[in-house]
């Protein structure tokens, strides 16, 4: 790890390009309105939140068309070549408004942004400005000074961790989502996210606390915590198992959750804090990416197979009822049909709740893209994806169909877009191994029930509330 420590990140670049006055200066941000458009993971999620409170806090106003906005900013996800090409496509789409909005600002931020940081502006010259994760501080100031050619701003910091600033929450949201960890240092072969996120750092356990607090103030009973490796939280006084009891001990607050955790740094300690403190959830996202060990230590994973295996079964002998999730690539450098084999084989034997399943897609400035060949011919990825997403299907489908006839507590999110067979409404929440639970009975967001389950699909529960004793 520590070597790869000193391969710093390729596209750390401080740059602008020349200001010159434009129209778009000297308007108070008071009188113009933004728009935020997300895609990419729940971390992305989270980072908008944080700049449209930024935003709000400046004076901007928060609208939720990109119709209605003076200035749109797409927060973008780098992971996959297909993520990127989606939001160019997008971002083209959206800059036809400026016909109707001559003093419309693009923005474009989050990893896509750092990423591909020095070449959007030819790629996209009509696009305004360019702003990596930990620059969301400086956006009022470089709204303010939107020029005539594209600002970029793309400084990696080593500290910034948006302290004291409370993210402006999807009031339609019963789980908030809380960052603790942002970065990462662990650098897998095939993963841009070190280079897009610059250095792992954890908040300061009492601002994590003062923000769950605030959310249970709010009205809020479930938070996910929320890093890139979550579990290797720890802000030198505070480790990751210890936080977990402390988040959970807020009052208001029923449930836990955290993602994604990191299986090296999976200590027996969190797994004790989990299996003991009753309001962090049975479910967990752990992803594996692979059962061969040799594309495990291509990929520098840091684990094996084996230590794999080993975890889920100290998690399951703690924790019977614990829902496992994960994230698998297919078509990785140098991947046979052995390995894939034995890819299949691990997922028959672990029999994930549900899987991520993603075909291995080159990133410039990783260490695969850099060293190893991207050999596996794209059909293979593909065939490779189905076959695994076909069986997953299967899993998931007998996994969800034991489930009829027992009780779940689900905390209800609000109306589903699913209709009752008659047409009529039906509402939806979550159990505590995070499945969908879909019921007819209008049951107000954010209440704790239970609902019998009558029937499943491989996505979803379906039951009717059961009333309360009381
Ligand atoms: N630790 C992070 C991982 C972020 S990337 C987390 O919190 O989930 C999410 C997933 O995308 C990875 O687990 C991996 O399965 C997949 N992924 C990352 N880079 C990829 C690439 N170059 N090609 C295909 N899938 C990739
Ligand atoms: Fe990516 Fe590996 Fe970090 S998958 S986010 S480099 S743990």
């Amino acid at each position: 790890m520590s070597d790869t420590l000193l391969e710093l990140p390729l596209l750390d670049s401080v740059e602008a390009a020349p200001r010159t006055t434009s129209a778009r200066q000297g308007r108070t941000p008071s009188s113009r309105s933004v728009y935020v458009e997300t895609y990419g993971c729940q971390m992305n999620v989270a980072d908008s939140e944080t700049v449209t409170s930024i935003l709000g806090s400046a004076g901007f106003a928060l609208v939720s068309t990109p119709e209605e906005a003076d200035i749109i900013l797409i927060n973008t996800c780098a992971v996959r070549e297909n993520a990127e090409a989606r939001v160019i496509g997008r971002a083209s789409q959206l800059n036809g408004l400026r016909r109707a909005r001559p003093n419309l600002t693009l923005g474009i931020l989050g990893c896509m942004a750092q990423h591909l940081a020095t070449t959007l502006p030819t790629r996209a010259p009509w696009v305004d400005l360019v702003a990596g994760p930990d620059a969301y501080s400086r956006l009022p100031e470089l709204l303010a000074q939107t020029a005539d050619e594209t600002l970029l701003d793309t400084r990696l910091s080593r500290s910034e961790n948006y302290i004291g600033i409370d993210p402006k929450r999807r009031s339609n949201s019963t789980n908030a989502w809380v960052t603790i960890i942002r970065g990462c240092d662990k650098f897998c072969t095939f993963c841009i996210v070190p280079y897009v996120r610059g250095r792992e750092r954890s908040l300061p356990a009492e601002e994590i606390i003062r923000q769950v607090r605030g959310l249970a103030a709010e009205g809020f009973r479930e938070v996910t915590l929320l890093g890139q490796t979550v579990n290797s939280y720890n802000d030198g006084h505070t480790d990751f198992a210890q936080l977990l009891r402390d988040v959970a001990g807020v009052d208001g607050i029923r449930r836990v959750r955290f993602t994604s955790p990191y299986p090296v740094d999976f200590t027996d300690r969190v797994i004790e804090a989990m299996a003991t403190t009753p309001q962090v959830c049975p479910s967990l996202h752990l992803p594996v990416q692979s059962g061969s060990e040799t594309q495990l230590a291509s990929m520098q994973r840091g684990y094996t197979a084996a230590h794999y295996r080993d975890l889920v079964g100290r998690l399951r002998a703690a924790m019977p009822d614990i829902a496992l999730t994960t994230d698998i690539i297919t078509g990785f450098c140098s991947e046979t049909e052995e390995d894939f084999q034995q890819t299949v084989d691990l997922m028959q034997e672990i029999r994930f709740d549900s899987a991520y399943m993603f075909k291995y897609s080159e990133r410039s400035g990783t260490h695969a893209a850099r060293a190893m060949v991207d050999d596996v011919p794209e059909a293979v990825k593909k065939e490779r994806l189905q076959r695994i997403i076909g069986m997953q299907e299967g899993i998931s489908r007998e996994i969800n169909a034991a489930m009829v006839g027992r009780n779940v507590e689900v905390l209800v999110e609000g109306e589903s877009r699913r209709r009752a067979d008659d047409g009529t409404a039906t509402y939806y929440g979550r159990s505590p191994q995070s499945k969908t639970t879909i019921f007819a009975q209008p049951v107000p967001a954010h209440r704790i029930i239970h609902v019998a389950v009558e029937r499943t699909s491989s996505h979803t529960l379906f039951g009717r509330v059961i009333p309360p004793t009381e």
